[in-house]
C-alpha cells in the first residue's frame, strides 16, 4: 500500500504537470470603458500573479495591493482584480470590500469562497490544487483580457513545459547540490522577469520548507553587494542568477558584481523560447521542479502548508 508521503508526492507532482494545460485556459473578462489604472490585490501564491503581470503589461499603470489597504487613487476608472485561489483570504477580501466602497470596477479570479460572492464579475478557475500550483489559471485571464500574448505563445509554451515535465534533471541536480551541502539559496533576477526570482524564493519556502534570499539586478548593486563581500557564512549561500536580460549594462553588472565581491554564481539560468509567456513560464517551472526535488530529498511533504493554515485559523 502507498504511504501518505508517496500519495502526497504524487499529487504534488501531478499539480506541476498541469501547468502546461493551464496556459491553454482561455477565460477573459471585458475591460471597463474609460479604464485609467489597474490594481491587483492578492497574497502569497495568488499575489505573485500580480507581480508577474505587472512586468508583462505596462500600457496602463498597474499597482499591487498585497495587504488589507488600497492606494488613495482607487476609485471610478480603476479596475481592481482581486486574486485569491481559495477566495477566502482576509487581506484580499478587505481590499475587495474597500474597492466596492470607492466605486471601482472589480473582477475576482478564484476557485470559489467568499470572493466568488463579493466580486461583481468572477472568473471561476478549477479547484483542488495548491494556490501556487494554479498560477497559470490565475495569470492567463489577465494576459488574455489585456491581450498581452502574441499569437503562437501558448503553443510554444506548452511544448517547452512538456519537455521540462519529461526531463527535469537540471532542477534535480541543483536540488542535490543544495541538499548535500545544506546551502541557502540566493536568487538574483533580472527584468523583465524579476518577479520570478521572488517566485523561486517562495517555492523554496513553501515546497521545500527552506529559507531563501532574493533580489534583482541592478537593485542589488546598491545594497546586497556590500553584504556579498562581508556577511557571515557567505560560503553557505548557493547563488543563482535568472538571466532574462542580456543587455550590455546588465551583463557588465553581473561580471563586475562577481569581480568586486568574489561571489560566483553556481548557476546562470536563461529562459527558453521567444514569447514572453514561454520565457516567464520556463524560467518559473525550473524552480518548481527544483523545489519539488529538494522537498523529496529532505523527506518533506511539498503539499504541506499546515503552518500557514494554523496561522489563518488563529486570526479568525
Ligand atoms: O501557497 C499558498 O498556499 C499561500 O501562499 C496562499 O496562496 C496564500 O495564503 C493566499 O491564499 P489564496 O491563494 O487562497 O488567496
Amino acid at each position: 500500500m502507498e504511504s501518505q508521503a508517496e500519495i502526497n508526492d504524487k499529487k504534488f507532482l501531478g499539480e506541476l504537470l498541469t501547468l502546461k494545460e493551464q496556459v491553454k485556459f482561455r477565460e477573459r473578462f471585458a475591460l471597463p470603458q474609460d479604464l485609467r489604472d489597474v490594481v491587483i490585490a492578492g497574497m502569497g501564491g495568488s499575489g505573485i500573479v500580480g507581480s508577474i503581470f505587472k512586468e508583462l503589461y505596462s500600457k496602463l499603470p498597474v499597482v499591487l495591493a498585497n495587504s488589507y489597504e488600497l492606494p488613495d487613487f482607487v476609485g471610478k476608472g480603476t479596475l481592481v482584480v482581486a486574486i485569491s485561489y481559495s477566495g477566502n483570504t482576509e487581506e484580499t477580501l478587505a481590499a475587495c470590500g474597500e474597492a466596492k466602497k470607492r466605486g471601482a470596477s472589480i473582477v475576482g479570479i478564484t476557485s470559489g469562497g467568499a470572493l466568488a460572492q463579493e466580486a461583481e464579475k468572477v472568473v471561476k478557475i478549477p479547484s483542488g490544487l495548491q494556490p501556487r500550483s494554479a498560477l497559470g489559471y490565475m495569470l492567463m485571464p489577465l494576459l488574455n483580457s489585456f491581450e498581452v500574448c502574441k499569437d503562437g505563445s501558448v503553443e510554444e509554451t506548452y511544448g517547452i513545459l512538456e519537455r521540462m515535465d519529461n526531463d527535469n534533471s537540471f532542477g534535480e541536480k541543483m536540488a542535490e547540490e543544495i541538499f548535500k551541502e545544506k546551502y541557502i539559496p540566493l536568487i538574483y533576477g533580472t527584468s523583465p522577469y524579476s518577479s520570478i526570482a521572488y517566485r523561486w524564493s517562495t517555492q523554496f519556502n513553501e515546497n521545500a520548507k527552506l529559507m531563501a534570499l532574493w533580489s534583482n539586478f541592478p537593485e542589488l548593486n546598491h545594497n546586497n553587494t556590500m553584504a556579498l563581500k562581508a556577511s557571515y557564512r557567505l560560503d553557505e549561500l548557493y547563488p543563482i542568477c535568472l538571466l532574462s536580460n542580456k543587455s550590455e549594462r546588465i551583463m557588465r553588472r553581473i561580471n563586475a558584481t562577481q569581480e568586486v565581491t568574489g561571489m560566483r554564481f553556481r548557476q546562470i539560468i536563461e529562459p527558453q523560447g521567444t514569447s514572453n509567456l514561454a520565457q516567464v513560464m520556463s524560467l518559473m517551472h525550473i524552480g518548481d521542479y527544483l523545489t519539488y526535488h529538494l522537498a523529496k530529498l529532505r523527506g518533506i511533504d511539498p503539499l504541506d502548508v499546515s503552518a500557514i493554515e494554523s496561522l489563518k485559523a488563529k486570526l479568525k
